[in-house]
């Protein structure tokens, strides 16, 4: 299994281009079941998710083409069987977005319940439930969903929590409902705007994505289309706190910084020097750093999925910051990592303590899962001496070459296969 090794102490500089949103991503290719027609993608992040999504597609039967230049046709004429198996949903729990557009297109469904995972136990049961509004009947058996529908029909479904893919998959469900569907309390994720947008182009009424209320009013039948993947706002956001954290100076450009105002407005609290461009914006990383407690929100407040690398940062901070994790029951394994680094962190339920103002030493450490991976290479820039990271198959599944992208910067890292 391949690792990262990381040698800290030197200070970020120059320019990095964002790849596509991982998360705006998985839900387009995904969107492709709704038509017979070709849709073509583009800036996709040729990354591990991405592949495994073309192949959950290539084994119902869609002639899916995934290129490493970031584009991609996804042609659905030939579905044999609407059926996602345990072999690849157990990798990738967003195998989950399949089900609304099968429901809606071919009104039948098997998908494997995706388990739990190193962050959450993250139950499916608000897809569900918004699906059997629509006239669904959804079994669980044998570890599998088994949907059914004469035909699903427009509801008023006031969702009890917010939810990413829950939002999407109902709302890729509402496109050719009959009648109209409304989602309440509905994620506002930059992603679910993107897929609403790209479901538009193929055809859908869709108003008020962006907004906790989003209204669809089914249609006959969706067309093919021609759509391009917004920039990762995580991967920016990665890339900020590379730079605060290391004192560096780093252009993070390719992206759309207004996604990511609750990040850079707390990167700003903490002393770095940011200055934004309609498409990129700059770092300058000032010591010393200071300590400022955040909490996680669905968007636009500060996402969970930013949690991991923030801790890095306060673990350089000059005083203690309090970390609170409100999406995620479970998200606090890279603490214990970066405590075996030397830092002083505290976890109790979904609060960290971190008391700032401690030289990390470099260390092995295990990766979780993908956001850990990354707030690992982090803390390993600013630790003394080496850093070896296993299970970066975590980093792949959601990064492209970020090592490569890092090294750019000056940093000393490498992947050891
Ligand atoms: C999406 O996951 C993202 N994944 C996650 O990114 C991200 O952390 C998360 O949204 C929150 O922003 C993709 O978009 C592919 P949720 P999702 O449903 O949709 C509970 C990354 O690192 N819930 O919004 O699975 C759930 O347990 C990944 O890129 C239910 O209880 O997250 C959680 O506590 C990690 N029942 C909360 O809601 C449901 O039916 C929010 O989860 C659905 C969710």
């Amino acid at each position: 299994m391949d690792k990262i090794r990381v040698v800290g102490g030197t200070s970020l500089s120059g320019r990095v281009e964002i790849s596509g949103a991982k998360n705006a991503a998985l839900p387009a290719m995904a969107a492709a079941l709704l038509t017979e027609e070709a849709v073509h993608l583009e800036n996709l992040p040729y990354i591990g998710d991405i592949l495994t999504t073309r192949d959950l597609l290539r084994n119902m039967g869609v002639d899916a083409d995934v290129r490493e230049d970031g584009t991609a046709t996804l042609k659905a004429s030939d579905v044999r069987s609407p059926e996602a198996p345990y072999e690849l949903v157990k990798t990738m729990r967003a195998s989950i977005l399949v089900l609304g557009p099968l429901m809606a297109k071919f009104q039948r469904a098997k998908v494997s319940l995706p388990g739990g995972c190193a962050i959450g136990a993250r139950p499916i049961n608000l897809h569900l439930a918004g699906l059997e509004r629509m006239g669904a009947k959804c079994d669980v058996v044998h570890g599998y969903v088994d949907a059914l529908s004469p035909g699903l029909h427009g509801s008023y479904l006031l969702m009890d929590m917010v939810t990413v893919t829950g939002t999407e998959n109902l709302m890729m469900a509402a496109t050719l409902a009959e009648g109209e569907t409304v989602l309440d309390n509905a994620a506002c994720e930059p992603e679910v705007s993107d897929l609403a947008a790209l479901l538009r182009s193929m055809g859908a009424e869709i108003e008020g994505d962006g907004t906790r209320t989003i209204r669809i009013r089914g249609v006959r039948k969706l067309h093919g289309c021609r759509h391009r993947i917004i920039p990762d706002r995580i991967e920016a956001g990665t890339f900020a706190v590379a730079s605060a954290i290391t004192q560096g100076d780093v252009e993070v450009a390719g992206c759309d910084p207004r996604h990511l105002t609750a990040v850079l407005t707390q990167l700003s609290q903490t002393g770095a020097e940011i200055s934004i461009r309609p498409d990129s914006f700059r770092v300058r990383g000032r010591s010393p750093i200071s300590s400022k407690n955040v909490t996680t929100y669905p968007y636009p407040a500060f996402p969970t999925d930013m949690q991991a690398q923030y801790m890095a940062l306060m673990t350089q901070g000059e005083g203690s910051a309090l970390v609170t994790e409100t999406v995620f029951e479970n998200r606090f394994m890279h603490a214990l990592e970066m405590i075996r680094m030397g830092a002083d962190i505290t976890v109790e339920g979904r609060q960290a303590l971190v008391k700032g103002g401690r030289p990390l030493t470099g260390a092995r450490v295990l990766a979780s899962d993908l956001r850990a991976s990354a707030s690992l290479i982090l803390a390993g820039l600013v630790a003394k001496g080496e850093t070896l990271i296993d299970r970066v198959y975590h980093l792949d599944r959601g990064y492209y070459h970020i090592e490569e992208k890092l090294a750019r910067l000056g940093a000393r890292i490498e992947r050891i296969r």
